[in-house]
């Protein structure tokens, strides 16, 4: 809901208000955070009743779309600057609600209603700024735009896709961080003094930042207190700076970071932001988790994919990394007949003369050495064994050693007069170039149209290097977003797990077109929990693939039991990376069960609420989530110990949002109690005596 009386604004979903008004021409911050009464009188005093003191002189302001030059000194949302001057003054100018978001070309949440768009406009430089605001039943979308009404153009150097004040209440600040293989630690820290800023110059996402920060009370754990996330729907290089001034003023600013050339905006045009996803819940870490998931599975994946079971796919990397053949893979698809796969995944290593990762990047057409027979004979063997075809792509990629290099040297990103720098022996396609992308899509479509496929493993192994500008910056990732865009037109059923060198470029704006990403290549059940842990601060778990793989782990030499990783892999979208058919009889019968199971489970899985109940960052690698169905009816709970201690007890585990006046069964334990008990006495375990072990329970009402 949109309300507004004499230029103040407050926006509410009736979990929290969102709020700011006009004072002096400029823009002021007011209150975000559990949703207010409003009524006309206390909208009439906006500062009075958003509880935010009447600051006077500017500099005190907590502004809405912070500037430079204007007497506020600390991190600004706008820079702009036309060859004279830096500074700018932005007055409102005046204010409209759309009746529904408008579609601004790029990934962002869908079906969003009412949207506020606030004009302000500096004179002097010529500029028009404009700021959306649309309200979601589980969030706030806000995203900036900047035209130019004069004939000169100017430069660009900053603009925030939003720009958030939070009064002084000793906040921490959440953040993802981490690198190959691991992806997503959850680091919490005091917004302390200064500037901390979590920020990607890859030109991709990145494994070391997430665009995502979280802004929680200082008091607050993972169920109780008000938490605040900001997730930013871009795969490009990012910016998110949180100062905290001299009055512990909390400011956040996330959006695009431009780099150092800034961009040009000449008369008459305009740029836009990308748009940030902004929740809040007073249920602690945990509500603001489900809130995202929520936004995430309503408003921002495809419908057609969202809360739909993905195929249970077994991939073929781990069991035959690039020594693949024909034969070997009718073998690995035998193995896997009546296990219950749905998908058979081909991945890295069929294509032009790719027997290692030193060469045929580029060249999608397939290598007939390994397949005599092109896909046709292996497709064939799914199909007559009742199973998919997926193929693995590098879109975005290049080696040297290729002949699309040979063909055109300049369609990789680089500087003229200098050697571009390889990282895994490749070099990244320049997709700010039409023709690139064209190309690409054109030798997708080939192999997609010849054959039978219904699921594409996207990755992206290398950040980009040898960026001639800022807007080259830019215009790559409006490329890949044109190929993304291209092949859901074309194969509108076609599945694309998103990947880079595992959870790179675990973003929403790639939820927007895939409905899940390869979440690290740490396939390690007990570090992969970890991982799993913090994706799920923002992400949803259909979003998160998990596959089982094989022990000892190729990446951490380590033996976890079968049972651990299957549970593990399920808290998602569950998968394997093994070759089935190498498997003793009795792993095989225990992998058709975890099929089973999980088919069973999945829709309460998929869509059910996530409460997580063990942090293993926190309890030296215990970790435990469950997933409540929207009715309360039924849990899905997995508990995983990490090594295992002498003499150390296990305090009774206590479950959370269920009915507590109603009566459940526990399966695995033969138990009966009500929700009351369940939640506040909590159960006994039993995974002594070993390291690694697990447990899954299932919850049910009976009454
Ligand atoms: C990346 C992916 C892996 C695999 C390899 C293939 O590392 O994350 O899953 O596809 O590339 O080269």
């Amino acid at each position: 809901m949109i309300q507004i009386l004499d230029k103040v604004f407050h926006l509410t979903n009736g979990k929290f208000s969102y709020a700011f008004y006009v004072k002096n021409g400029k823009l002021v911050h007011s209150y975000f955070g559990k949703a207010l009464i409003v009524t006309e009188r206390t909208l009439s005093n906006s500062a009075v009743a958003f509880g935010l003191k009447d600051n006077t002189g500017r500099d005190c302001e907590c502004f809405e779309y912070s500037e430079l030059g204007g007497g506020d000194y600390r991190v600004p949302a706008i820079v702009v600057r036309n060859g004279k001057c830096i500074s700018t003054d932005f007055v409102y100018s005046s204010h409209e609600v759309l009746k529904t978001k408008p579609d601004f070309g790029m990934p962002a949440l869908r079906n969003g209603g009412q949207t506020l768009k606030v004009s302000l406009r500096d004179d002097l430089l010529k500029l028009e700024l404009y700021l959306y605001y649309t309200v979601f039943d589980n969030g706030l979308a806000r995203r900036a735009e900047l035209k130019n009404l004069g004939s000169d153009s100017v430069v660009i150097d900053r603009l925030m896709s939003a720009c958030i004040e939070f009064p002084a209440h000793g906040y921490d600040i959440i953040d993802l961080n981490g690198r190959w293989g691991r992806e997503c630690n959850v680091s919490r820290n005091p917004a302390g003094c200064g500037i901390k800023t979590f920020a990607s110059g890859r030109g991709v996402t990145s494994h070391q930042h997430n665009p995502f920060v979280a802004v929680v009370d200082g008091d607050a754990t993972e169920h109780f207190g008000d938490a605040f996330g900001m997730n930013l729907i871009y795969s490009g290089n990012f910016d998110i700076q949180c100062e905290t001034d001299e009055k512990n003023r909390l400011r956040v600013n996330i959006g695009v970071n431009i780099a150092a050339d800034g961009i040009t905006l000449n008369g008459g045009c305009a740029f836009g932001s990308p748009e940030v996803a902004i929740v809040y819940s007073d249920e602690g870490i945990g509500g603001m988790s489900r809130e995202f998931h929520k936004l995430y599975r309503k408003n921002l994946l495809n419908p057609k994919f969202a809360d739909k079971r993905r195929p249970v796919v077994v991939n073929s990397w781990e069991s035959m990394y690039f020594d693949l053949s024909e034969a070997k893979f009718l073998d690995f698809i035998e193995g896997a007949k009546g296990m219950g796969i749905d998908t058979i995944v081909l991945d890295d290593g069929w294509f032009g003369k790719r027997d290692s990762d030193n060469s045929s990047l580029g060249d999608w057409f397939i290598d007939k050495a390994k397949f005599p027979n092109g896909l046709k004979k292996i497709i064939d063997c799914c199909k007559k064994n009742g199973m998919d075809f997926g193929i693995w792509f590098e879109p975005e990629a290049i080696n040297p050693e290729s002949k699309l290099f040979k063909a055109h040297p300049d369609w990789a990103l680089g500087v003229d007069g200098r050697e571009r720098r390889q990282m895994r022996n490749q070099y990244v396609l320049d997709f700010s170039r039409a023709e690139v992308v064209d190309c690409i899509f054109k030798q997708m479509k080939a192999i997609l149209d010849e054959y039978d496929i219904s699921y594409v493993k996207w990755d992206m192994n290398r950040p980009l290097s040898d960026v001639i500008s800022a807007e080259k910056y830019i215009k790559f990732v409006s490329g890949v977003y044109e190929l993304y865009e291209r092949l859901n037109k074309e194969y509108p059923d076609l599945i694309i797990e998103g990947c880079s060198s595992g959870g790179g470029r675990f973003d929403p704006a790639i939820l927007y077109y895939s409905p899940f990403i390869w979440t690290s290549d740490d396939t390690d059940a007990y570090e992969r929990a970890h991982i799993q842990y913090g994706t799920s601060l923002c992400y949803p778990l259909q979003t998160l693939s998990n596959h089982v793989s094989v022990c000892p782990n190729h990446q951490t030499g380590r033996t976890i039991p079968l049972c651990t990783r299957g549970a593990v892999a399920s808290l998602g979208s569950l998968g394997y990376e093994l070759n089935l058919g190498k498997l003793s009889e009795e792993e095989r019968e225990e992998i058709r069960r975890q099929i089973a199971a999980y088919k069973a489970d999945a829709e309460l899985i998929l869509t059910g609420d996530l409460y997580r109940l063990l942090n293993p960052f926190e309890t030296g690698g215990k970790f435990c989530e469950e997933i409540v169905s929207p009715d309360k009816s039924r849990a899905y709970v997995v508990y995983l110990r990490g090594l295992n201690e002498c003499n150390m007890p296990l305090p009774p585990l206590r479950l959370r949002g269920l009915d507590e006046t109603a009566v459940y069964t526990v399966k695995e334990k033969n138990l009966t109690l009500t929700g009351g008990d369940l939640m506040y006495g909590g159960i006994d375990l039993d995974v002594y005596g070993k390291d690694f072990g697990s447990e899954i329970l299932h919850i049910e009402r009976i009454a």
